[in-house]
């Protein structure tokens, strides 16, 4: 039932090349530039009226969600937020029937989103889903959604569920900017054409990266913590990549963004920390090469993701982890499979039971 792999981590995270293209096939028509979404549809009226849009969810959800208020407000100049299920469902949110939720759920039973979104509708706000299982509880709460098609998730630690949530997260900010007009069709046309190459792309990384991958994992396993950093786009992978690793290995990690860094956590920093940079070629990339310059000024270990033919982060990291180059909105799809393949060698390196860390449970059906 592994495929032939030695965990359901590692089958899930090669199966990613198909579940993207699962999850945009039959929506994307690349040559018309047509997005069809039928769930964004059905609550359009609410979507466009709506002042903003609030974001529901938890632990890898929360960051794909995190990512989506970027490049919603980006898209479609409304304004997003994004809340923890567990504290939006106790802090008596103010909501009323303008108000449009999107629900990202991998199991759709996380008890805490569940009970948020229970709460919402009561207040008259619509509830769009992103859930994976097909007919589970919150998918049938919602009044709309699109399912992500990822298929059957066994790994404790969510990989192929995150990568298809964002897929479906970039058709809907890419439909609804559609619909408001604050696209313009060249734009639209640009993205759905860097979204479509991604499968490939990711293909291209599984086939060239893993002894690369392994090569780190085997120097860095003995670290004690980690950081993660990353700017714009990429602060949500960042956070991503340091939660992998904290599930997997039980090595302590942070995720931060990159300028963040420097008001705190800068103090960590010497000859043992790893510090993981995702400095992949976008408008960010000087500023994320500065930060990196300042981590090498304190003797912290650079691992750096990279967009392929970089030139400049090969000279201050020490490990480089290369990307195909994509589009600013798209390449976090591609940042996070590297750093997802590091937490998983590290813990096998380490021994650990992979597929089913100490404590955690594939979904928290309590609160
Ligand atoms: O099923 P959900 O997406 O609602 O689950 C949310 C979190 O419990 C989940 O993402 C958790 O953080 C994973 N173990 C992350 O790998």
């Amino acid at each position: 039932e592994k495929g032939g792999y030695e965990h359901f981590m590692l089958k899930e995270i090669f199966e990613q090349p198909q579940t993207i293209y699962d999850s945009f096939r039959g929506r994307l028509d690349v040559e018309q530039a047509r997005l069809t979404l039928s769930g964004l549809d059905a609550i359009q009226d609410k979507l466009l009226a709506a002042r903003r849009i609030i974001i529901v969810a938890c632990g890898t959800s929360w960051h794909a969600g995190l990512l989506a208020e970027y490049l919603i407000e980006e898209l479609c100049r409304v304004n997003v937020e994004v809340e923890y299920a567990s504290e939006f469902r106790y802090r008596n949110p103010i909501l009323d029937e303008n108000d449009v939720i999107i629900a990202v759920s991998q199991s759709g039973e996380t008890a805490d989103t569940l009970v948020a979104l229970e709460n919402a509708k009561k207040k008259g706000a619509t509830v769009f889903g992103i859930v994976n299982v097909v007919g589970s509880s919150i998918a049938r709460l919602a009044d709309a959604g699109a399912y992500t098609h990822a298929g059957p998730e066994i790994g404790v630690a969510s990989t192929k569920a995150f990568t298809a949530q964002l897929v479906v997260l970039q058709l809907f900010a890419l439909k609804l900017a559609q619909l408001k007009g604050t696209v313009s069709p060249e734009r639209f046309t640009e993205l759905v054409k860097a979204l479509h190459a991604v499968p490939e792309q990711v293909e291209w990384i599984l086939n060239n990266q893993l002894d690369r991958i392994k090569e780190v994992a085997r120097k860095y396993r003995g670290a004690r913590d980690f950081l993660f950093l990353g700017r714009g786009y990429n602060f949500p992978i960042a956070l991503e990549g340091a939660l992998k690793l904290k599930e997997i290995s039980y090595i302590h990690a942070e995720g931060y963004p990159a300028a963040e860094m420097k008001h705190g956590p800068i103090a960590l920093v010497d000859e043992h920390l790893p510090v993981v940079f995702i400095a992949t070629k976008d408008p960010f990339y000087e500023k994320v090469v500065s930060n990196m310059q300042e981590i090498k000024a304190r003797k912290g270990r650079l691992v750096a993701v990279v967009s392929e033919g970089d030139k400049v982060a090969e000279t201050l990291a020490e490990d480089l982890l290369v990307v195909p180059q994509s589009d600013e909105l798209i390449s976090p799809l591609l940042a996070v499979i590297p750093l997802q393949l590091l937490s998983y060698y590290i813990g096998v390196e380490l021994q650990l039971d992979v597929d089913k860390p100490r404590n955690l449970a594939k979904s928290v059906t309590v609160e």
